[in-house]
């Protein structure tokens, strides 16, 4: 999991030395560490963002290695031309924009036409050698019919009508493209491999806090009282951003890959929380006193092990999220109120 140091000196000896690659979504929270790591191995990047002026985008520039080797284009999940421009003459692909919302209008249309757009134009291209897309865990287990003893592993995909049912707009999408990608991929002979990452956490690039990042902030700031009685499976970004190269750089990579470290019940993540910062209102009561607690289920990251992948533990990724909010200014640093703070 070490990666060179980000300066040109290291460059100039990195696997990515010579070649260029294009990852969408630059500008997001896995994208930026995309870019991030992919700029230390010496690739060129080209990103794609909706805009590529607008200021959010300002932290891109500033990575070691940007100045010289990082170019940024916009392009929409709906404008096929400008994906088109974008992934031309590139040796691959790191497809990781999408929308990530439980609006089913603003989900499903973006993801599923982006992705094809994605695929089509690496297929065109006649350079792009593998396209990676990130895929997510809401592709893979979103199934009420699982036995709770079952591993959770790459054969498993969500429940389409399930999803729909309950409104999942975001999991449905995400499956959904998914599943076009491999279609799209077949049908034009494109080498895809699939990263399906679980709930992202760890410091964020990017100056805002996107939706993976509010699921622990809103536990800090006072805006959740309580916690839910459910269980989800946590990696830390620069893992996930790991992944995605691993599987573009390892030749013999195929297929889906989940990259997962630990599944946590909400009120492990609470209790992670007090025990490093006490100082905050992290929320002692579960909002379901009703209900048998929920089970942690078992998810499989040995694809990625095999590969060489060791991931940080979900804990240490829960602090050094909350040590990104705090040097960002999302969170005041108060004094501790207790002596339990210390490295995780
Ligand atoms: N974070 C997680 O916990 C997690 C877990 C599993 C999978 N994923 C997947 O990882 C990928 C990145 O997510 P993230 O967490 O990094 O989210 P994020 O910070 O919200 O980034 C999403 C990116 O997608 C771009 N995007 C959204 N709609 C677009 C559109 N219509 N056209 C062009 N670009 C569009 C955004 O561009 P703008 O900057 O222009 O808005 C942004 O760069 C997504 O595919 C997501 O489904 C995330």
């Amino acid at each position: 999991m070490t990666f060179l140091d980000g300066d040109d000196t290291a460059a100039a000896a990195a696997p990515g030395r010579g070649q260029t690659v294009c990852v969408t979504g630059a500008g997001g929270y896995i994208g930026s560490w995309i870019v991030k790591l992919l700029l230390e191995r010496g690739y060129t990047v080209r990103g794609t963002v909706r805009n590529p002026d607008d200021a959010k985008n300002a932290h891109l520039r500033a990575l070691p290695g940007a100045a010289e080797r990082l170019s940024l284009c916009g392009a929409d999940l709906l404008d096929a031309g400008a994906l088109r421009a974008a992934i031309a003459g590139c040796h691959g692909v790191f497809h990781t924009a999408s929308p990530v919302t439980d609006d089913p209008e603003e989900m499903v249309e973006p993801a599923v036409r982006g992705t094809r757009y994605v695929i089509d134009a690496a297929a065109e291209s006649g350079t792009v050698r593998r396209v990676v897309l990130t895929s997510s865990i809401g592709a893979v287990a979103m199934d009420p019919n699982r036995a709770p003893d079952v591993v959770v592993d790459e054969s498993c995909w969500s429940d389409l009508e399930f999803c729909k049912k309950t409104k999942n707009w975001y999991c449905y999408g995400k499956a959904v493209a998914e599943q076009a990608a491999w279609e799209a991929a077949a049908a034009r002979g494109v080498d895809l491999v699939v990263v399906n990452p679980v709930l992202v956490q760890g410091p964020a690039l990017q100056p805002s806090v996107n939706a993976s990042l509010m699921h622990v902030l809103k536990y800090l700031n006072g805006s959740a009282k309580t916690y839910a009685n459910a269980v989800q499976a946590y990696v830390h970004v620069r893992d996930a951003a790991d992944a995605h190269v691993r599987v573009f750089e390892a030749p013999g990579a195929a297929g889906r890959y989940l990259c997962a470290d630990a599944v946590l019940h909400r009120e492990d993540v609470v209790r992670i929380l007090r025990k490093f910062f006490p100082e905050y209102p992290v929320p002692e009561r579960c909002s379901d006193e009703v209900n048998p607690r929920k089970q942690l289920y078992k998810v499989s990251n040995q694809r990625l092990r095999d590969l060489g992948m060791e991931f940080t533990p979900a804990a240490q990724a829960l602090y050094e999220t909350v040590i990104c909010f705090q040097e960002k200014g999302i969170l005041p640093v108060l004094p501790p109120s207790s002596p339990q703070k210390a490295d995780p």
